[in-house]
């Protein structure tokens, strides 16, 4: 496991996400307790790539429950099909939103939150937790993030 993450500066998103991966493989591991990888996880978007808020909610019971997040307090609890992440919780699908006063039911956790992406993470055929990372800037996240994110989340 690397002592530290190496953050390089003056590069382009998907330079950013070429860098963080291994990082992001050896910092994993073989440590088979999800809270602790979901933690590091957080940790290492959110300082790796600069984001605005990056968390997890767990599906748990019929609800999402907040998981480990770097960022400002978030809402703890969010119903199945309710917002971004409830949406993402309920169709499967990634979700991608440019504008998140634009995208209805959107929930606001922060004030500040402008546009998000919510990638839907699956074991035995079901969505188990989402990963939710929010920009303080419109139309911040393309494929390029869903592609990186989702190979990030193959790790788990
Ligand atoms: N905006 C999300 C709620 C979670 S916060 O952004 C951290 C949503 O609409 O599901």
């Amino acid at each position: 496991m690397p002592e530290e993450l190496i953050i390089a500066q003056g590069l382009t998103k998907e330079e950013k996400y070429k860098s963080l991966l291994p990082q992001i493989r050896a910092l994993i591991g073989e440590e088979p307790d999800l809270i602790a990888n979901l933690a590091n996880l957080a940790s290492a978007l959110k300082y790796g790539m600069n984001f605005f808020w990056v968390g997890f909610y767990l599906v748990k019971d019929d609800e999402l429950v907040l998981g480990p997040f770097q960022g400002p307090v978030a809402c703890t609890r969010i119903e199945k099909g309710k917002g971004v992440c409830g949406k993402a919780w309920e169709t499967g699908d990634t979700q991608i939103v440019p504008n998140v006063d634009e995208f209805p039911g959107h929930i606001a956790c922060s004030s500040e939150s402008k546009s998000e992406i919510v990638i839907p993470v699956f074991k035995d055929g079901e969505v188990r937790l989402v990963l939710d990372v929010d920009s303080n800037e419109l139309d911040t996240f393309d494929q390029t993030d869903q592609r990186y994110l989702q190979e990030i989340l193959k790790f788990l």
